[in-house]
């Protein structure tokens, strides 16, 4: 390691730094699918040079941080998240020397770095798994039932599809909550939680603002792993406790972690941050996840998961916000990442409803993330040809929604009108941005693009969308910018105002919010002054005309 690396560049000072309030009770946090947004080398695949490239892009988009996926040593069986060596960066991604000139140049910028962790299970590639001795010590290994031990030693399903569990030429079986190659990580042994502490601080020391907790309900397993009794568990998932997730027992774990965080802070004057990915079957349950001594934030799905329906979406809100309040937390707020249909297309195909439910969002109390590609409208593409595909789970049989949780797919959308189309598998929302030109790979770097992009996605890319008011881009660009001008918009209190059937209107210190998620107008009482809309609204005569499917800020 170079003398550079071992002296991480500082965070940026920004209001929440130190002791007090938290940059991240309010921050906007973009999520880069380091595959799929910026190639520097050409070979399709996007890597942290190119991350680092258009770091500028993401500065003047308006966030506040940034969210790395996996980019350590793997053999990429499930994109990255079958880690190999957590201290190492993949040749495909490029070299610890580029993470971090990445990070140092997020930093110059004023942004955070936010990396993921992974700590449910390794690659089967990891030096841990390779030896049978320490394999045994580190892993899930149990005896099969049946009269040679043929048969899994319980009931449990990947969530990937198909058995949870894989026979060895030993004869034994390891468990794998997800594919094979992803063998989960046994957390009764003290080594593997000295080893996770040991990575976090690798990655601390280099710099990094917090980390984003793969699976973070799932370490712990009920003692005895016992069957669950029936199929369709991936359906099962958030929906109620399993066995092997949500078990009580990975709140030490967590509360383990924010030990390590605060005091690797508190030593160096700056705040670093767990999120968890956690599926828990309620709002209250998920909020035990940032209870004040667990993690700061965990991705609310409930929110992702509602239908586009006034009633619906006032609900999860209401839920969320006293849930999180109870612990004094604030929510997080999250509408697509790289596991579920991108938002465009789980609202029913339709734009106008998305770029509604994102200012509706960026105008909740909280923190809120992005994901790579939603701030120009991408459709999920939902005719990728089978021999592109990576997702594990079309390979065994699964869904996207049993990869991550239920929901996120048909029968979250209204009317079931997102059903057209969508395979519920995670190429879809994975296919490479387009940042210019007019034909693929739309800018993405000197090759192609490991996954094929449409045809028809000119008129979407950064280029033909930066300056024109009407797009989706320069939508999120404003609302950004709102944010940041209002102080009190991110983390300050919220009311609901009257509003007519199917709509909701909602105050927070210096505007009011009103969402239309009718299909057609409604004219009410114009609130204010129109500050920025999904879609043209129309005051007349101090009666506003919202247009169907839209959300506006009004100047209150
Ligand atoms: C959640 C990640 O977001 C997903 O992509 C991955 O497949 C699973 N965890 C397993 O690590």
């Amino acid at each position: 390691m170079t003398q550079e690396l071992t002296s991480p560049s500082p965070a940026p000072q920004a209001p929440g730094t130190g002791r007090g309030p938290g940059w991240w009770r309010d921050a906007v946090i973009y999520q880069v699918y380091v595959r799929s947004f910026a190639d520097s080398d050409g070979d399709g695949i996007g890597d942290l040079r190119g991350a680092r490239e258009r770091l500028p892009y993401l500065k003047d988009l308006g966030v506040d941080a940034v969210w790395l996926t996996p980019f350590y040593a793997s053999p990429q069986a499930d994109g990255g998240y079958d880690v190999a060596d957590y201290r190492a960066v993949d040749p495909l991604f490029g070299t610890l020397q580029d993470a971090d000139e990445l990070i140092r140049a997020a930093h110059d910028l004023g942004l955070r770095v936010i990396v993921d962790i992974v700590p449910n299970h390794t690659s089967d590639r990891h030096p841990w798994f390779q030896d049978p001795e320490l394999a045994r010590q580190r892993y899930l290994f149990r005896p099969g039932k049946g009269e040679s031990g043929e048969l899994p030693p319980n009931d449990w399903e990947s969530v990937f599809g198909g058995p949870a569990w894989t026979r060895t030429d030993r004869g034994d079986w390891y468990l794998h909550l997800f594919a094979p190659e992803q063998p989960d990580l046994n957390w009764d042994n003290p080594e593997v939680h000295a080893e996770f502490e040991a990575i976090m601080r690798f990655w601390l020391d280099l710099g990094v603002d917090g980390f984003r907790v793969d699976v973070a309900h799932g370490m712990i397993k009920a003692p005895g792993l016992p069957d669950i009794g029936h199929g369709a568990q991936a359906q099962l998932i958030g929906a109620q406790v399993l066995p092997f997730f949500d078990q009580d027992g990975v709140h030490a774990i967590h509360r383990a972690w924010r030990r390590l965080l605060d005091g690797y802070g508190d030593a160096r004057g700056k705040q670093v941050i767990g999120v968890a990915e956690a599926w828990a079957p309620s709002a209250e349950r998920l909020a035990l996840y940032v209870r004040p001594d667990e993690l700061h934030q965990a991705f609310n799905f409930q929110f992702l998961n509602a239908p586009w329906q006034s009633d619906a979406l006032r609900s999860v809100i209401d839920a969320s916000l006293a849930a999180t309040a109870s612990v004094g937390a604030p929510t997080t707020w999250v509408l697509s990442n790289h596991d579920v249909v991108r938002h465009t297309t789980r609202l029913g195909g339709s734009l106008a409803r998305a770029r509604a439910a994102t200012l509706l969002m960026l105008a909740l109390p909280g923190s809120a993330y992005l994901y790579q590609g939603e701030e120009l409208g991408l459709p999920e593409v939902t005719d990728l040809p089978d021999e592109v595909r990576q997702d594990p789970a079309f390979f065994r049989g699964g869904r996207a929604t049993g990869a991550v949780g239920p929901g996120t797919d048909t029968e979250s959308a209204p009317d079931g009108a997102a059903a057209g189309g969508q395979d519920g598998f995670r190429d879809g929302c994975r296919v490479p941005l387009p940042w210019s030109g007019e034909l693929p790979p739309y800018g993405f770097g000197p090759g192609g693009s490991w996954l094929p992009q449409p045809a028809d996605w000119g008129g979407l890319t950064v280029a033909a969308q930066t300056g024109d008011p009407a797009s989706t881009l320069e939508l999120y660009r404003a609302a950004l910018e709102l944010r940041r001008r209002l102080p009190g918009l991110g983390d300050g209190p919220m009311s609901w105002a009257p509003a007519p059937d199917g709509v909701l209107a909602l105050t927070r210190p210096g505007l009011l919010c009103t969402v239309n998620t009718l299909g057609h107008d409604v004219g009410l009482p114009a609130p204010g002054t129109p500050l920025l809309s999904s879609a043209p609204v129309t005051v007349d005569d101090a009666t506003a005309q919202l247009p169907g499917d839209s959300c506006t800020w009004w100047a209150i």
